[in-house]
């Protein structure tokens, strides 16, 4: 992590001026409302907050590798929004004014940190503009408090490399059990928002990449509907695929973040056919103690709830099931998702995502006023001229090597791909969901994700209990396009019901 000396000597002299104890709430585990609360009644400053997160990154991050960079201005902007709350700017009443947030090393900023997807082969690459995402969240008042670690290339380069790990942050951990799988790629957003670093952090997924990593490390993760939000200025895997989404401890606040960060973008076409989701008022009004009442919740058991016999989980979700419909939920249980094996081969989809992913690329790497590479040809050629410094050679390259083979979009393999991912969604989820009139699917951990990625379709992760060796994992509600409204109804439900979220406590 890059955290220059001076900065360390303030953040430092910092953590003895702080007096944080005053707070009739925990700092740490506190929520976006709480914070923005306790911001208005001036018992709290951007500050004093930014301070706060500053010492424990510097506690915690060296342990788990959370976070890759740092901004050095970050204290200049709780000033700055300090300044704007004391003196009433309108601008200043919006949830998330003031309230630092951590995003993924791939969402472009155009300020003094890097952008590099974890590879060094990015370092020194300039943007010439802030990614949508990063333009709605400073427009909302947000502090952009430095870049979370993630699997390199968001898991887009090898095939054998471990989850979290990248060239320029090393290996990523599970604060939970420090020798579980922390999942990935949004690894470092995941991670540092629950092991209290920042309370709320942006990932992306193409295929699990929030879902997965909020599962295993207990936290709350939102796959929002491909061009709910802005993909303009994400380093790419695939314009059909990408998403961006918030990863926090709670449903509340990620629902603040989804809030700041849907809509229009110029600079990504997508997200005007998607606008028509976002429902007016927001997404926080869903955030109803009864959503889960009168919901028609869909279970499929076979794949997704087969589990290793005496599975722990066996039992942990016959009781999640009970208590959905203790609360009022619909449980349409034993059904089938035709062609399921099909979708899970990924056979379509990783046709399609290496035609896409070299083209996308090029497109990004195009816009870079200042880049040490242009071409995906040239990232190969970096991570071999540096494999002593960018990677362990058996790690490899293989998924880029796949990628650069392609042929482009007029490939017969690459359009019969795309028209098989279309027919497996129509005669599979649209199907299964319209036929049965369900507001949700229920699925453990990140097990359907290939389902919602090949769709374009949205899902929320939430901490639904430990293993017995304490490893977190999660249930997924996910539904069709623009379902995220009754989607946060459901989450919010389920985890005011369960409360299943603890702290994690570092075990080795
Ligand atoms: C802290 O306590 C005060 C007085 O009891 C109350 O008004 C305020 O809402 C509390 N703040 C938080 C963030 O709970
Ligand atoms: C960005 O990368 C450059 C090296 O190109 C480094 O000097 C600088 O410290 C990095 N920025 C941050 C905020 O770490
Ligand atoms: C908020 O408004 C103030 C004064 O109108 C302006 O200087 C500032 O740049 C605005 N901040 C944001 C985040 O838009
Ligand atoms: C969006 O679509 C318009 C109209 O087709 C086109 O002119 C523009 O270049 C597109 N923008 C992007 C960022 O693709
Ligand atoms: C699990 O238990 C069931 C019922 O006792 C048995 O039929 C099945 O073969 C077992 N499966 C495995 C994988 O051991
Ligand atoms: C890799 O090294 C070769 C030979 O020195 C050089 O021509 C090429 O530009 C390098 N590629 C990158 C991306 O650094
Ligand atoms: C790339 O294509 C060539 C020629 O079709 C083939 O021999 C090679 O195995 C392919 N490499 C990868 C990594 O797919
Ligand atoms: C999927 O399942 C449906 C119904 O079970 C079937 O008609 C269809 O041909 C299958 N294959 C694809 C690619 O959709």
């Amino acid at each position: 992590m890059a955290v220059s000396p001076a900065l360390l000597l303030l953040i430092v002299y910092c953590s003895f001026v702080v007096d944080v104890s005053g707070y009739n709430f925990s700092l740490a585990e506190a929520t976006v409302a709480e914070l923005q609360q306790a911001l208005k009644q001036n018992t709290l400053t951007s500050r004093q907050l930014v301070e706060y997160y500053l010492s424990q990154i510097l506690e915690i991050n060296p342990r788990i590798r959370g976070i890759i960079e740092v901004n050095p201005d970050v204290l200049i902007l709780a000033d700055e929004a300090d300044m704007e709350r004391m003196s009433g700017a309108a601008n200043a009443s919006s949830a998330l004014h003031g309230i630092p947030i951590l995003l993924k090393d791939n969402i472009a900023t155009m300020d003094k940190l890097n952008t590099t997807a974890g590879s060094f082969a990015l370092l020194g690459s300039v943007v010439s503009r802030d990614s949508g995402v990063a333009a709605k969240l400073r427009a909302a008042g947000a502090i952009i408090l430095g870049k979370a670690a993630l699997s390199e290339w968001a898991y887009y380069r090898s095939s054998t490399a471990p989850n979290g790990w990248t060239g320029r942050g090393g290996q990523a951990l599970n604060p939970y059990v420090m020798s579980a799988d922390p999942c990935g790629s949004s690894t470092g957003s995941a991670i540092s928002v629950a092991s209290n670093m920042v309370a709320v952090a942006l990932g992306t997924e193409t295929d699990g990449s929030i879902i997965c990593p909020s599962s295993a490390n207990s936290v709350v993760g939102i796959k929002p509907t491909l061009g709910l939000t802005s993909r303009a200025g994400v380093v790419p895997i695939s314009p059909r695929q990408d998403t961006v989404g918030p990863i926090c401890r709670t449903v509340s606040d990620a629902a603040y973040v989804l809030d700041a960060i849907v809509g229009y973008d110029p600079n990504d076409n997508a997200t005007i056919a998607a606008s028509k989701f976002i429902p007016p008022g927001g997404y926080i009004q869903f955030l109803n103690a009864n959503g889960l009442q009168g919901k028609r919740l869909g279970i499929v058991r076979n794949p997704f709830f087969v589990f290793p016999n005496g599975s722990y989980q066996t039992q942990a979700f016959e009781n999640h099931f009970q208590t959905l419909s203790e609360n009022g939920a619909i449980l349409v249980d034993n059904l089938v998702l035709a062609n399921i094996s099909m979708i899970n081969s990924g056979e379509s989809e990783t046709i399609a995502l290496a035609t896409e992913f070299k083209i996308a690329l090029a497109s990004y790497l195009s816009e870079l006023t200042v880049s040490p590479i242009r071409t995906l040809a040239d990232a190969i050629s970096f991570n071999l001229n540096y494999s002593t410094l960018e990677m362990i050679p058996q790690w490899g390259q293989d998924i880029f090597l796949q990628s650069e083979n392609t042929t482009g979009t007029g490939s017969p393999a690459y359009q019969a791909a795309l028209a098989n991912m279309l027919s497996l969604t129509e005669n599979g989820i649209v199907m299964l969901m319209t036929q049965n009139n369900l507001d949700a699917l229920i699925t453990p951990d990140s097990t359907v994700t290939s389902v919602l990625a090949i769709g374009g379709f949205p899902g929320i992760s939430v901490p639904a209990g430990y293993g017995p060796d304490g490893t977190p994992f999660g249930i997924c509600f996910s539904g069709l396009q623009g379902y995220e409204p009754r989607l946060i109804e459901i989450a919010y439900g389920f985890e005011q019901a369960t409360n299943i979220r603890k702290p994690p406590t570092f075990l080795v």
